[in-house]
């Protein structure tokens, strides 16, 4: 007899005979809640016995060589979303609550609608009322878009069957409500319902799809992970609060690069897209202090500066503070073992902060060895050269790595009116840029000469 599966946990979409408080298949806690199982009765018996359809199958070679893309005319959308809106496409866009994911969407929508698309918004969470304020505060009340206030999914699919729209926006997944399922919207058997349903609606009818999902405090999208295997691409819309930076970022793109990355500015009407993110995040940047380093990274296929900030201080707890904002806390753990152990930097007993300024997240190895200077720095009081900008993997012996793209980080630096950068070393054939190099192969050698000598022990 098959068991009652009717306990899920909404991190995975594991699903369970009874309530435990730790989800057994990966790991999380607290996430297992009670629901009607997705299928219950003929569907979940086996499939064997009753003949299906035959396949109709194909070669790999096609007619069509790239799928029919539509451009919103915003480079910072255009690009994050592998060069413009694919048809027949299902996207998710997830993102905290109040971060500005309808905002984006609603002015993406009228960007598609005036570039020729049919456009249609549903919103879940708003009245048309609503809906309306916004377009009119972001001045969208011309634009074609067609708005309707909906949470039955039923009701949803008819119109947009009826409409055949290019690009439908459902705003939220969380909000919808699909009448076979038998759980309460927002549970994790409904939004996995809405989903696949809403994704294979887009497949069928030729319709991009873009579903808005809120995140959990974990900072995953609400929901089992299976959503995000549903859909083409997945975007996450990110930004610190009390900054007006926002980051839309492609965390998985079957129609692109994923890790590419577009950056909004949230204004008085609406979101502005940033042409030039490197000089909007080095902006904020005082005079050279102790603890603040330049680090020319790269984001998805473009070089941006940005500022780490680091502060050490004399802890007065047994346990000392590790904070991070904007970078992997494991990682700065690894920098802080390595400097230790190799470099006879130690940091006992002292807390340590560490911050990547303007809400940015970056999560590039080739980060380590600005981290690393920013902590020493600190440690030492002593500021970096002001025009230098500092790049390099770091490994557990101590030695350091190439990253990719060294060229293109040096020529943003150049532009941006830097003249001498920190690496492990420069490729054969690459150009320094007209920066003025130091090389280093090792992080011990790096501190020796940056810092000065280390007494030993
Ligand atoms: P919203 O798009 O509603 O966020 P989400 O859909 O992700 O929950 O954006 C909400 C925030 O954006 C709100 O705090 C106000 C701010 N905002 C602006 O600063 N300027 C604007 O033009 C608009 C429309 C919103
Ligand atoms: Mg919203």
């Amino acid at each position: 007899m098959a068991k009652d599966l009717s306990y899920v946990c909404s991190e995975c979409g594991a699903a369970f005979s009874k309530w435990s408080g730790r989800c057994d298949a990966c790991g999380a806690w607290n996430t297992i809640t009670e629901e009607k199982p997705l299928s219950a009765g003929p569907a979940s018996k086996s499939l064997g016995g009753k003949r299906g359809q035959a396949l109709t199958l194909t070669d790999l070679a096609t007619e069509e060589p790239d799928p029919p893309r539509t451009e919103a005319g915003v480079a910072e959308l255009d690009r994050v979303l592998g060069g413009g809106l694919v048809k027949a496409s299902a996207l998710l866009v997830g993102g905290d609550p109040g971060i500005g994911k309808s905002t984006l969407l609603l002015q993406a929508a009228a960007r598609f609608a005036r570039n020729g698309l049919k456009v249609i918004y549903v919103s879940g969470e708003e009245s048309a009322a609503q809906v309306q304020m916004r377009a009119r505060r972001l001045g969208l009340t011309e634009s074609p878009v067609q708005l309707a206030a909906e949470t039955n999914l039923r009701n949803i699919l008819t119109t947009l069957e009826a409409e055949k729209p290019d690009l439908a926006i459902i705003d939220s997944i969380q909000t919808m409500w699909a009448d076979n399922v038998d759980s309460a919207p927002g549970s994790v058997s409904q939004v996995r319902a809405s989903a696949h349903e809403l994704t294979t609606f887009a497949k069928r009818h030729g319709i991009a799809v873009v579903m808005v999902g809120h995140v959990t405090k974990e900072g995953a999208i609400a929901g089992p992970r299976v959503v995000e295997h549903m859909v083409d691409t997945v975007l996450y819309f990110e930004g610190e609060r009390g900054h007006q930076f926002r980051i839309l970022r492609a965390v998985k793109n079957r129609f692109g690069p994923a890790d590419e990355i577009g950056v909004f500015e949230m204004t008085g009407k609406g979101l502005a897209e940033v042409k030039n993110p490197s000089a909007l995040f080095l902006s904020e940047r005082g005079k050279p202090a102790p603890g603040s380093v330049v680090f020319a990274g790269i984001e998805g296929t473009r070089p941006m500066l940005c500022e780490f900030q680091a502060l050490v201080a004399p802890s007065p707890t047994a346990q000392p503070r590790r904070s991070v904002v904007g970078w992997d806390g494991g990682r700065l753990a690894m920098i802080l073992a390595v400097l230790e152990a190799r470099c006879g930097v130690t940091f006992t007993g002292l807390d340590v902060y560490l911050n990547v300024a303007g809400g940015l997240r970056i999560s590039e190895p080739g980060a380590d060895l600005a981290v690393a200077a920013a902590l020493v720095s600190a440690r030492e009081d002593a500021a970096l050269p002001p025009d230098c900008v500092i790049f390099g993997e770091i490994s557990l012996s101590g030695a350091l790595r190439p990253v990719v793209q060294t060229e293109n980080r040096l020529k943003e630096a150049q532009k941006l009116g830097f003249t001498s950068a920190i690496l492990p070393e420069l490729p054969k054939r690459a150009s320094a840029a007209g920066l003025s190099l130091r090389e280093t192969a090792d992080l011990a050698g790096f501190v020796e000469q940056v810092f000065g000598p280390r007494q030993a022990g």
